[in-house]
């Protein structure tokens, strides 16, 4: 296949022409379109009329898809168990009010983030397919966390240097209200603790490694101060000249690293329905330091 790449942002973000997911795409296609991504961190692919097991077999090409451990809010698709599922309708095709479990949880992606980083080894990026999308809001938007690493101010850069943050999915149902996760869940996902700068393995750049929805503490600071210091972080990286804001259209694919940027949803009228399907592709290594 021959594939068209066009940046949308000169921060961060590219489309990508010449994929049809609905078929097998060869090595040759696979290497440009990682190639890709490495440069734009943030790519879509328009037109994508994919089904879940179609979503899945492309993820395969940069790793294998993760397997949310929560089961408790039914995030996760009962059909295709790769599937996370970033809707406000269930599977059995109700609306579902921001008062329901799932919802509230999902609401902290209005809140700039990383997905998976409370894991171990935190995921290397996802895909995201937009099947029924926003008009009302519901923008996905995404920053450049190498580009926030090289400008940030001494104070910070002197605060981050050399020293970790802790990532927590239990903290999601103390900023949310929704429901903790169950004694299961939670002894599947022990907090972790993370470097705040971190190398990235491909590039080899160095970048801030936040993720404020799970950042519940920061080496040697007190909780108010760790707070403090991450919403601090995330105000700066949270500046147009890093941010990429993708529109939705039906039927995008967008894949992101979650290595180097952060995204952070805009907020949507609830009668709207939106129904969004991700893969979330599990990391290879624990974070380096650097
Ligand atoms: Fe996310």
């Amino acid at each position: 296949m021959a594939i068209t790449v066009k940046a949308r942002h000169p921060a961060l973000g590219a489309e990508i022409r010449g994929i049809d997911m609905t078929r097998p795409v060869d090595a040759e296609t696979v290497r440009r379109v990682h190639d890709a991504w490495m440069k734009h961190l943030v790519v879509v692919f328009p037109d994508q009329k994919i089904t879940d097991q179609q979503h899945v077999a492309f993820t395969r090409h940069f790793g294998e898809p993760e397997i949310f451990h929560q089961t408790s809010l039914s995030l996760r698709s009962d059909r295709v168990k790769e599937i996370f599922l970033v809707s406000n309708v269930d599977e059995n095709d109700r609306l579902m009010t921001p008062a329901a479990p799932s919802q509230k949880q999902l609401s902290s992606a209005r809140q700039w983030h990383t997905d998976s980083s409370y894991r171990p080894m935190p995921s290397v990026g996802s895909l995201l397919h937009g099947i029924e999308i926003s008009r009302t809001g519901g923008i996905t938007q995404f920053i450049n966390m190498y580009k926030v690493y090289e400008d940030l101010p001494e104070g910070l850069r002197r605060q981050v240097e050399g020293r970790k943050a802790r990532h927590d999915f239990g903290n999601l149902h103390r900023i949310t209200g929704a429901p903790a996760p169950t004694a299961a869940e939670q002894a599947a996902m022990p907090a972790v603790w993370h470097p705040l700068v971190r190398r990235h393995p491909v590039s080899g750049r160095k970048s801030l490694y936040i993720s404020s929805i799970y950042n519940d503490s920061v080496e040697g600071l007190g909780e108010e101060a760790s707070r403090r210091l991450i919403e601090e972080l995330s105000a700066f990286a949270a500046q147009p000249q890093y941010m990429y804001r993708h529109v939705w259209e039906p039927h995008d694919v967008l894949m992101w690293d979650n290595r180097c940027t952060v995204h952070a949803v805009t907020p949507h009228d609830p009668l709207e329905r939106r129904v969004m399907h991700r893969t979330t592709i599990v990391g290879s290594e624990p974070v380096i330091a650097a």
